[in-house]
């Protein structure tokens, strides 16, 4: 299967490389393809022809979204567009990843696929526009909301993973202050990327939610951090009021992988385990 993996040197995407290792993958980077830009992404993709594009990129520092709406809208909307209309012209299915912040955060138990999204903010609903372009204009679609996600590779966008900054707080400060009432489900780019390779071997097109398994606040999952890395420190939880934000945020994002699991294919771990096996690889991958 020919797959271009667009954002290939991302914190996913670099991921999603070695889970399409021998697979006749291509990286597209930024500087191969400008998703926003509908020549660009007709040229990069006509040259390629592949059987599967996975787009990773998108416009995510969520503080500059809201100042930049028309910018979102381009990348995180026109692009995806730009995508499902010449991916559908070549015959080529297209992976598309999206986010939990397309949920409000007021139900009280795990989104599933077909719960009604109401996104809080600009960047949650360019996303949401972004994936409904893709319904609309792509028949092979996999429409992927995670959520949280960290691993060995850096984010470009926003740099610091949230266990880098845990850690390096750790050395400045005694005392760490930690929200403990935004729930989520932190999840591990590594099996994200190996459940995204195994759900494309299917031709089950759809909106899917791909997280790790189980749900923490920022306090629980600063504590595990601590507990694997061998960090001492005091860490107080606290309230979100605390940090008040500008900008709206879901103080409960947990989705259940649903789709996943009628299709009998979810393997993606508890995020306690994709955190330890982490952690044993954090040196070696640097
Ligand atoms: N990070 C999270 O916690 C999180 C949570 C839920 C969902 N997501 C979604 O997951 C996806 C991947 O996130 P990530 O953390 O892997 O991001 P990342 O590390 O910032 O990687 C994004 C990649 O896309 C490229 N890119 C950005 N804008 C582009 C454009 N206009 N045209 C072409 N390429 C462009 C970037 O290149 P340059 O850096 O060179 O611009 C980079 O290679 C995003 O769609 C995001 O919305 C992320």
């Amino acid at each position: 299967m020919k797959t271009a993996i667009i954002g290939g040197n991302g914190q996913l995407g670099m991921d999603l490389m070695k889970a399409f290792a021998g697979e006749n993958s291509t990286s597209l980077t930024h500087t191969d393809i400008e998703i926003e830009n509908t020549e660009s992404v007709s040229r990069a993709l006509t040259a390629l022809k592949p059987d599967l594009v996975v787009n990773t990129a998108a416009y995510h520092k969520v503080e500059d979204c809201e100042k930049n709406p028309e910018r979102s809208f381009q990348v995180n909307a026109l692009g995806a567009l730009n995508l499902a209309r010449v991916c559908e012209s070549m015959g080529t299915a297209l992976v598309h990843v999206s986010t939990d912040y397309v949920f409000d955060g007021k139900k009280a138990s795990p989104y599933i696929e077909t719960d009604l999204p109401n996104p809080l903010n600009v960047y949650a609903a360019t996303k949401l526009s972004g994936e409904h372009f893709v319904q609309a204009y792509s028949s092979k679609h996999y429409v992927i909301r995670s959520s949280g996600l960290y691993g060995h590779s850096p984010c470009r966008a926003k740099g610091r993973n949230f266990i880098d900054t845990m850690l390096k707080l750790s050395k400045e400060r005694q005392e760490l202050r930690v929200v403990n009432d935004e729930i989520l489900t932190p999840t591990y780019t590594y099996h994200l990327a190996r459940q995204i390779r195994e759900l494309v071997t299917r031709p089950a097109y759809g909106v899917y939610h791909v997280t790790n398994n189980g749900s923490c606040s920022w306090y629980e999952f600063a504590m595990e951090i601590f507990k694997l890395s061998g960090t001492r420190v005091t860490v107080v939880p606290v309230p979100a009021k605390e940090f008040p934000a500008p900008i709206k945020r879901p103080s409960y994002s947990v989705l259940e992988n649903k789709g996943l699991q009628s299709l009998g294919i979810d393997h993606m771990p508890h995020w306690r385990e994709s955190l330890a096996h982490y952690f044993s690889t954090r040196t070696a991958a640097g």
